[in-house]
């Protein structure tokens, strides 16, 4: 019997009560379960969920964790139900399990999706040994407002960026062995459609954009994501232009499965068909059942809607039985192709939870994935990389000795005894001559007594300061929106304490978003942008500042002037009236600061220096169906080996709709030795130079158009081509 004749047997022996329960997944109460990283909802503890398997009722559970004890789960559902058919185990695995890897804004900013393709892996095999098959990841919400607190989630503003992140993480997480391997942990991109386009950065807020803006921007990365293989997919909570996205018919069945014949199935966001009573676009939960499910929503999470409301729909033929069995033959196909039909004890092996033999490599890897994460924003007078002898060091802030806001939001099940402070980190890097003193200088959020005279009393006992401040983890993530995103005030009286000591100040930034820096964190010698890098913090961090790496991470995000200039990113429209350096009235900028980022899209400093030689095309003259080639040479003028993210950046300079004064079209990390050069090229057609037109056709249009090969999104001298009209 193939495997789809197998899945149709089933369906004709299912009764409407056992479909309806393929289309639930719920808390798993019957294992070790994740901190709360939902509010409480229908909750079922763990002889409900049992009785629920054993009717056949249940078709998933997410979020507990343990080999064993899903083993015994899946033996409900596979040996006690009347048909067999196993459960499907999924959790928030978003960047790492039990080793934690930088948060995805944090890699991102690495420009190097091969490293987060093997993050991605090691966690997958991480998981998979931990009895968990699918994960809620990898989030490809394109975030342009950093008041919104997902962004950390993500990577970053840019759409060719995203896509590039979004295809690793789905590679790395489902790995090469197919999707039946033991070690291939399902991919989910989140949250299906355009999360990050919230207004005003408000979370869960009505997302009101143009369907050009989501066809070229928040969409594409769901696409690379399911061209890469992903096979499910998550539905947002907010709504499009006011239908909810977990209701959206046109999305989740015109475009998802008409135009882009997506096979696998749609799990809702937490409760979020119950949340279309609270839209106000259905008027109880049986009508939010109906909305939900014939928009093309397949699995119901923790509401209870299609498990209480689903079966009399189908009995009024307000759902027809055809749809119901159109959405249990995706789920049945899903677990199908995971090998659970076959093997449905895959990824239920305690032995090979207690192996331990893949942490050291893993722990390797997060190292490696926290340097390259870093960024070097500032670095006045060269004061790093410290020295680890002769140079005395005062490591002052909340930050320096803390353990609990090393992983980031949304870390799960990290292992916290394997985490490495930024104190321990500096302290193995010295070694026993350590001329070091620790203080913490505030609190988290709050002054402490003698806080900040302690440290004052550091740095002048010292040579140099380094201050590690930020974001405590707990400011992003879910439901964490800021109005200011700046660092908390006891930090920055911190800093301005320490600043008036006169000693050279470093700022390590423990970071979620992109942040408004002011005063003495501004004005700082060197800043470094640490986001939260995980299990491995201290030894990255320390790697950095002490040259054993030499940072070239670049921003994913743009950090502002100032917090009232969101949302801020590169890629924006020129405007008739735009900022001339000579010109500033009736112009397009604030009263209190210009339209520029304080630090743009694609910065990032190293510690040796490049020169990036003029743009060099291979034709000004781009036949319409013809590539030309743009290079330039990069040389490393410096005196250390490093590395640079060589960018490609292209302006449309008349079309039929404003098109942004720069968008990127491809990146290269290069790494040079001192006084060597390399010939960077990159091949440039039509397809990338095509957006959405007024008629909602994705096409390129004749004319002219300027391309620039920098090292960030405003650097740069631009050279011109012209693309010519189709002949004929
Ligand atoms: C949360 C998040 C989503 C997560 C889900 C399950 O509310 O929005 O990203 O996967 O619920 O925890």
């Amino acid at each position: 019997m193939s495997n789809s004749e197998r899945i149709e047997a089933l369906i004709a022996q299912m009764t409407v009560e056992e479909k309806v329960g393929q289309l639930g997944i719920f808390a798993d109460a019957l294992r070790p379960f994740a901190p709360e990283v939902n509010p409480e909802a229908n909750a079922r503890g763990a002889a409900e969920v049992r009785a629920g398997i054993r009717a056949g009722k249940i078709g998933a559970l997410f979020n507990g964790v343990g080999a064993a004890e899903g083993r015994q789960a899946q033996r409900l559902a596979v040996e006690e139900s009347r048909l067999g058919i196993p459960l499907l185990l999924g959790a928030d695995v978003i960047h790492g399990m039990r080793t934690v890897f930088p948060i995805p804004l944090g890699e991102a900013a690495s420009f190097e999706p091969e490293l987060a393709r093997r993050t991605a892996r090691a966690t997958a095999v991480e998981a998979t040994a931990a009895g968990i098959h699918w994960t809620f990841a990898p989030a490809v919400d394109v975030a342009r407002d950093q008041r919104w607190g997902r962004g950390a989630e993500g990577a970053g503003e840019d759409v060719l960026l995203g896509c590039a992140f979004a295809r690793a993480r789905v590679q790395g997480f489902q790995g090469q062995a197919g999707l039946t391997a033991d070690d291939c942990l399902l991919a989910t991109p989140k949250h299906f459609a355009a999360y990050g386009a919230v207004a005003g950065g408000l979370e869960y807020n009505t997302v009101d954009i143009s369907e050009q803006t989501l066809r070229d921007v928040h969409l594409p990365p769901f696409k690379a994501a399911f061209d890469a293989g992903a096979i499910t997919v998550m539905s947002a909570f907010n709504d499009i232009n006011g239908v909810p996205a977990s209701a959206n018919r046109w999305l989740m069945t015109d475009l998802l499965r008409g135009a882009w014949q997506f096979p696998g199935l749609v799990v809702s966001d937490y409760t979020a068909d119950m949340e279309l009573i609270a839209h106000g676009y259905a008027a109880d939960e049986r009508d939010a059942t109906r909305c939900a499910f014939t928009a093309g929503l397949d699995l119901s999470m923790q509401s209870g809607f299609y498990d209480r409301n689903l079966a009399s729909l189908v009995a009024s033929g307000e759902v027809t039985l055809a749809q119901l069995d159109a959405s249990v033959r995706r789920v049945l196909w899903v677990k199908q192709q995971i090998g659970l039909f076959d093997n449905p004890y895959r990824s239920l092996d305690p032995a090979r939870e207690a192996d331990p033999s893949h942490l050291a490599a893993h722990e390797a890897l997060a190292r490696d994935a926290a340097r390259r994460s870093i960024v070097l924003l500032k670095n006045q007078g060269a004061v790093l990389p410290l020295k680890k002898t002769g140079q005395k060091i005062a490591l002052v802030g909340p930050f320096a000795r803390d353990t609990k806001n090393i992983e980031g939001c949304w870390t799960l099940f990290g292992d916290r005894t394997r985490y490495v402070t930024l104190e321990a980190g500096v302290r193995a890097a010295l070694g026993e001559h350590a001329q070091l003193i620790v203080e913490d200088g505030c609190g988290l959020e709050e002054p402490i007594d003698g806080g900040i005279e302690a440290a004052v009393a550091a740095a002048h006992a010292s040579d140099v300061v380094v201050l590690a401040i930020g974001e405590p983890q707990s400011y992003s993530g879910e439901a964490q929106s800021r109005t200011q995103i700046v660092v908390p005030p006891a930090h920055q009286a911190l800093a301005e304490a320490l600043a008036a000591t006169g000693k050279p100040l470093v700022v390590l930034l423990r970071n979620g978003r992109a942040l408004a820096l002011h005063g003495a964190v501004r004005k700082a010698a060197a800043i470094v942008v640490t986001w939260y890098l995980g299990s491995q913090t201290g030894h990255g961090v320390a790697d950095v500042l002490f040259g054993d790496y030499n940072p070239a991470g670049c921003l994913p995000v743009s950090f502002p002037q100032d917090s009232g200039q969101q949302p801020l990113f590169y890629n924006r429209s020129r405007t008739g009236r735009p900022e001339l350096p000579h010109m500033r009235e009736f112009k397009s900028r604030w009263r209190e600061v210009t339209a520029d980022a304080l630090y743009p899209f694609g910065h990032g400093l190293s510690y040796t220096t490049f020169e990036y030689g003029p743009a060099q095309l291979s034709t000004t003259q781009l036949g319409w169906d013809q590539t030309l080639t743009a290079t330039t040479t990069v040389t490393n003028t410096g005196e250390v080996a490093g590395e640079t993210v060589v960018q490609l950046y292209v302006h449309d300079r008349v079309a039929s709709r404003v098109r942004p004064v720069r968008e990127l079209k491809g990146f290269n990390k290069i790494a040079l030795r001192p006084g060597e050069s390399a010939q960077v090229s990159f091949q440039l057609d039509r397809s990338l130079l095509a957006f959405t037109g007024m008629d909602l056709v994705c096409r390129a249009e004749p004319g002219l158009f300027d391309v620039w090969i920098t090292d960030s999104s405003a650097n740069g001298t631009p050279v011109q081509f012209e693309l010519c009209p189709p002949k004929g």
